[in-house]
């Protein structure tokens, strides 16, 4: 089941006589339980893509279905309804300066008319949870960053919604604390089965606790996918571009100036090798070798955890007679046929 469908949905801003078209025909499903991301440059169109689930911006055409119900048909008491089973944060926290930690959380129980008892019943577990006990009677203003947004988050689980919603939730923060708040996500995620969308612009996000990625560029969705396939095969540049950046990837100095995109005589190819699981590739590395009489020269080797999985990305020139190193390749080739999809390879060019 979906928690969260977009169906061909667009948003004109009209803005001093131009027309912005925010978003273009976008086609969107977060199954239920899911972590789902969102990247894309700056102006891709993402706060817009995220205000329109929970209709803070109307979509100008489309429909929006949050647990199956599509809000764009609601009036205005049902949709006000509807939105206690979406909570949302972001990038800037949005908290009540002149509230208490307890009282900020308690804010959307007042407004809906919960009784002092029913706030507490909520709320204490909530701050336990986001680990703001000690911190219950302070003012925004006395806390961190990190604390600042488990406020918002404890804030945004107080009316126990299906679907959190997270605009750029860690953009703000340091790495540490990004970490801390994404394991945090993770964390109600898990316990509290809550379906999370993500947007950002940092692929470090989605490498740590998204299940899914959907990358936007111009009000267009280009390309979605689980999320080790998107590392292991992204197909457009731009996703090629995030997930390079995710994973360091720079050319290598001494090989770029003898870099080549073609073959010539003599020259040897550079082959970037992206497997899920460790300890997968090296046997087969030391196969080809052995068998072709072949030598693997590795530019580059990391080890990343995407999406809680070990992801090797390897960057190696190979060495050999002509015959030798073509059957090298031809057999690394023919592993990304393994029936579970886990190895890619490709050459990238060639160095003589
Ligand atoms: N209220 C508005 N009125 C007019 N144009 C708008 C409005 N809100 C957004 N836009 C335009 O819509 C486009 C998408 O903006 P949006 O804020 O959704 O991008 P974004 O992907 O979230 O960018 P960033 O990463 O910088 O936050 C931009 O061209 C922006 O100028
Ligand atoms: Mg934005």
């Amino acid at each position: 089941m979906h928690m969260i469908e977009l169906n061909n949905l667009t948003k004109v801003f009209a803005a001093g006589g131009t027309e912005v078209k925010a978003i273009d025909g976008v086609n969107l499903s977060v199954p239920e339980g899911a972590i789902y991301g969102v990247i894309g440059s700056s102006g891709a169109g993402k706060s817009t893509l995220i205000r329109c689930v929970n209709l803070l911006e109307k979509p100008t055409s489309g429909q929006v279905l949050v647990d199956g119900q599509d809000l764009t048909l609601l009036p205005e008491k049902l949709l006000r309804q509807a939105r206690h089973n979406i909570g949302m944060i972001f990038q800037h926290f949005n908290l009540l300066s002149s509230r208490t930690v307890y009282d900020n959380v308690a804010l959307p129980l007042e407004l809906a008319g919960a009784s002092k008892s029913e706030i507490e019943q909520s709320v204490l577990p909530l701050l336990e949870l986001t680990g703001l006990d000690s911190k219950r009677n302070s003012y925004p203003a006395q806390l961190s960053g990190g604390q600042k947004q488990r406020v918002a988050i404890a804030r945004a689980l107080a009316s126990k919604p299906k679907v959190l919603l997270c605009d750029e939730a860690t953009s703000a923060l340091d790495p540490q604390t990004t970490r801390s708040i994404l394991a945090l996500l993770k964390d109600i995620n898990r316990q509290l089965k809550i379906t999370i969308l993500i947007i950002t612009h940092e692929m470090d996000v989605v490498k740590t606790i998204c299940d899914r990625v959907a990358i936007m560029s111009f009000g267009k969705i280009i390309e979605e996918n689980e999320v080790e396939q998107f590392f292991l095969n992204p197909r457009t540049d731009l996703a090629k571009e995030f997930v390079r950046s995710a994973i360091h990837e720079k050319p290598v100095a001494e090989i770029e100036a003898r870099f080549q995109s073609e073959p010539c005589e003599g020259a040897r190819p550079v082959v970037r090798i992206t497997f899920v699981g460790q300890g997968v590739v090296q046997p087969l590395i030391t196969r080809a070798a052995r068998q072709f009489n072949t030598d693997f020269n590795i530019l580059q080797a990391d080890i990343e955890t995407v999406n809680e999985k070990a992801m090797g990305f390897l960057m190696v020139e190979i060495m050999g007679e002509p015959e030798g190193i073509e059957q090298s390749l031809q057999f690394l080739q023919g592993l990304h046929n393994s029936p579970d999809n886990t190895v890619q390879v490709e050459v990238i060019g060639y160095v003589s």
